[in-house]
C-alpha cells in the first residue's frame, strides 16, 4: 500500500533537513516544558549559543524554523510582507490538529480570524478600526476608573488577613475587570469570560481545560478548542445584537457597527475581534502581574527598592513582562525565498518566533536571568514589534503601573507562603497560583 502523502495544505519542507536534536524540538512544544520554566529556558539558552535558527521537527509536527535571538526575532517582525502570519497556522500546531482545523474551516488554517491571523490589506484596515481606541490619549481617560478598581482589589487583598494566592485572587481579577469594562460585559459575567479564556489558553492543562485531562496540542485538543470558541461566539453574539440596537461608549459598539472597507465587519471576524480582546486583553497581563509579585517576593532587594522610589515603578512594570514573556511564541510563513542570518528560508517555511528566548538573549540583556527593576534600556520583545505589535500594550502597562502605586505604598512586606505553580501551557501562559504571606500598612 501506498503510503499516506502528506496532508492538503501541508508541504513537504524543501531545502535543507531539520538540525534540531529531537530532545530539544520536543521540549520546544511541550507545554510541561514552559511549566517548569528551567527546563525551557536551558533548551532556548543553549540554541542561541549553539544553533540560534534552525529548524526543529517534533513528532506529529510540520518542521519549522527556531528563531531565538533577539535580533532575528525583529527581523522577522520587520518585514511583515515577506514573514506573513495568516498563510499557515499563526500558533504550534500539530499536522493532524491543522487537518482537522482545515476539514472544519473549509480550507482555511484557523479557527478565528483576528488581527494575528490576518496580513495587508485587511490586517491594516482592521486594526485600523480600533487603534485610537488603544492610544494612551484615549486611554487617559480611563486613568482614574482603573485606579479605583485597582484600590477595590487591594482593599479586598487586605481583607484576607495576611495570606492569599496572589494569582487567583488579584492578578487574575484586577485585568479581567478592566478589559470586561471597555469592552463593555456586564459584571455578573466576568467568571464566565475567565473560564473560557482558561480553557482556550490553558486547553493543555487539565486543571483548567475542558476535560480534566493533558491535552497537549493534539486533534482531540482541536475539538475542545473548537467548543471554547463556539462558546465565546454564541456570548458576543447576543452583545453584538445589543449594541447594535443600542450603541454606547464601549469597544463592543466599535466592533458592532463599525465599519471596514465600507461595509461592516464580517461575522467571523467581528467575532474573533471580541475573542482576542476579551483574551488576550487580560489573561498576558494577570500573569505578568502574579510574576512580578513572584519575583518580588524571591528578590526582597528589588522589592525595597521599588518601595523606596516610586519612580521605578515603569522600571518594574517593563522587567515584569520581559521576565514573564506570557506569549510564548507567534509563527510565521516565508512568503518568498530569504535569507536571515546567513540561512536560506524557502517560500513557505514557517517560523517560531521564540519570544522568552528574545528576553533572555545575553547579546541583548545584561545578566539576562536577572530580575532588575532598574534595568536600563529594557527593550523587550514580549510584546512583539511592527506591523503586529501589541494593540493593547499601553492598556496594559497602565493597569500595571496603577496597581503598583496603589499597592507598593501599603504592602509592607510580602514573602511566598508555598510553591508558585505555573500553568501548563505553550502559547500564552504564566503563573496560575502565587500563595504569599503578606502585611499591609
Ligand atoms: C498582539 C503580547 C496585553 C491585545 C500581541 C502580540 C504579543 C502580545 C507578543 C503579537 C505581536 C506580534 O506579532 O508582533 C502581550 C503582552 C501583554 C498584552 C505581553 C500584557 C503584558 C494585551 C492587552 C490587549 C491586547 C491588554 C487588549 C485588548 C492584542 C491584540 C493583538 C496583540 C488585539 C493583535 C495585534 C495585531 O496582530 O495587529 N500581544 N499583549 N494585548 N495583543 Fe497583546
Amino acid at each position: 500500500m501506498v503510503p499516506p502523502g502528506p496532508p492538503p495544505g501541508h508541504r513537504t519542507h524543501s531545502g535543507s533537513r531539520p538540525v534540531i536534536a529531537q530532545d530539544i524540538a520536543q521540549t520546544l512544544v511541550d507545554p510541561r516544558a514552559y511549566a517548569d520554566g528551567k527546563r525551557i529556558d536551558d533548551a532556548f539558552a543553549y540554541l542561541r549559543r549553539e544553533a540560534p535558527l534552525e529548524q526543529a521537527q517534533p513528532e506529529g509536527f510540520d518542521p519549522f524554523w527556531v528563531v531565538t535571538r533577539h535580533a532575528d526575532i525583529l527581523e522577522v517582525e520587520r518585514q511583515n510582507e515577506l514573514f506573513h502570519n495568516g498563510d499557515r497556522s499563526a500558533t504550534l500546531t500539530t499536522i493532524e490538529a491543522d487537518r482537522k482545523v482545515r476539514e472544519m474551516m473549509g480550507g482555511s488554517p484557523h479557527l478565528v480570524r483576528s488581527l494575528v491571523q490576518m496580513d495587508n490589506p485587511d490586517h491594516m484596515a482592521y486594526r485600523r478600526l480600533t487603534q485610537g481606541w488603544f492610544m494612551p490619549q484615549n486611554l487617559r481617560k480611563l486613568e482614574e476608573r482603573i485606579r479605583e478598581i485597582a484600590r477595590g482589589f487591594i482593599d479586598r487583598m487586605a481583607a484576607q488577613g495576611g495570606r492569599c494566592d496572589f494569582a487567583r485572587d488579584v492578578a487574575f481579577l484586577y485585568p479581567l475587570h478592566v478589559i470586561m469594562e471597555v469592552i463593555g460585559v456586564p459584571e455578573s459575567d466576568e467568571p464566565r469570560m475567565l473560564k473560557l479564556t482558561q480553557e482556550l489558553f490553558g486547553s493543555a492543562d487539565p486543571d483548567v481545560n475542558r476535560t480534566g485531562e493533558e491535552l497537549g496540542n493534539n486533534a482531540n485538543g482541536v475539538d475542545t478548542i473548537q467548543s471554547v470558541v463556539m462558546d465565546f461566539m454564541m456570548y458576543f453574539n447576543g452583545i453584538t445584537e445589543d449594541r447594535r440596537a443600542r450603541p454606547r461608549d464601549d469597544l463592543a459598539s466599535v466592533i458592532a457597527n463599525g465599519q471596514v472597507n465600507g461595509a461592516p465587519l464580517g461575522h467571523l471576524e467581528a467575532m474573533s475581534y471580541y475573542i482576542i480582546a476579551a483574551t488576550a486583553g487580560h489573561d498576558t497581563t494577570s500573569s505578568t502581574t502574579a510574576g512580578a509579585l513572584w519575583a518580588l517576593a524571591e528578590n526582597p532587594d528589588q522589592f525595597r527598592k521599588v518601595k523606596a522610589d516610586p519612580s521605578l515603578i515603569p522600571g518594574l512594570v517593563e522587567e515584569s513582562i520581559r521576565w514573564v514573556t506570557p506569549v510564548k511564541h507567534f509563527m510565521r510563513t516565508a512568503t518568498a525565498d530569504a535569507e536571515l542570518a546567513g540561512k536560506k528560508i524557502a517560500q513557505g517555511d514557517w517560523m517560531m518566533l521564540c519570544y522568552p528566548s528574545g528576553n533572555r538573549d545575553e547579546a541583548q540583556f545584561a545578566d539576562p536571568f536577572r530580575f532588575d527593576v532598574t534595568r536600563s534600556p529594557n527593550k523587550h520583545v514580549a510584546f512583539g514589534y511592527g506591523a503586529h505589535v501589541c494593540l493593547g500594550q499601553h492598556l496594559a502597562r497602565m493597569e500595571m503601573r496603577i496597581l503598583w502605586e496603589e499597592l507598593l505604598p501599603r504592602l509592607e512586606a510580602v514573602e511566598l507562603d508555598g510553591a508558585p505553580r505555573n500553568m501548563v501551557a505553550n502559547f500564552v501562559c504564566g503563573p496560575k497560583s502565587v500563595p504569599i504571606r503578606f502585611k499591609m500598612a
